[in-house]
């Protein structure tokens, strides 16, 4: 979001759950999604930035995944993104 002015700066993160899983979704005012980085997105070591080190979203999936649980990107080209990610509940043994 670094690239869009200080005042149009937007982030709004919204969760829902019932017994089943934890829903939550978080949408940006950045530049969206190119075609290439919704592609490597959640690739280790994929950056678009000078200093980046690309394991952001690849770490984020693992600890998604682990839990068992799924994580995925939305863009319009200059409306932003959105990330949305589910966590299923504990389900008791027996
Ligand atoms: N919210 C976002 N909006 C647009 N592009 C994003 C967003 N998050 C990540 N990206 C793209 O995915 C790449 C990888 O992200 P990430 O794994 O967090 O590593 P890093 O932030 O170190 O580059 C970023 O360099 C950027 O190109
Ligand atoms: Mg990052």
């Amino acid at each position: 979001m670094s690239q869009a002015s200080a005042n149009i700066r937007k982030l709004l993160i919204e969760s829902i759950s019932d017994e089943r899983a934890a829903l939550v979704k978080i949408h940006d005012s950045g530049p969206g999604l190119t075609p290439e980085t919704r592609e490597k997105l959640f690739s280790p070591f994929y950056t678009t930035k000078p200093e980046g080190m690309g394991m952001g979203l690849s770490i984020c999936r693992s600890i998604v995944t682990a839990h068992g649980g799924s994580i995925t990107a939305n863009s319009l080209q200059g409306a932003g993104t959105t990330f949305e990610f589910t966590i299923p509940a504990k389900t008791e043994p027996g």
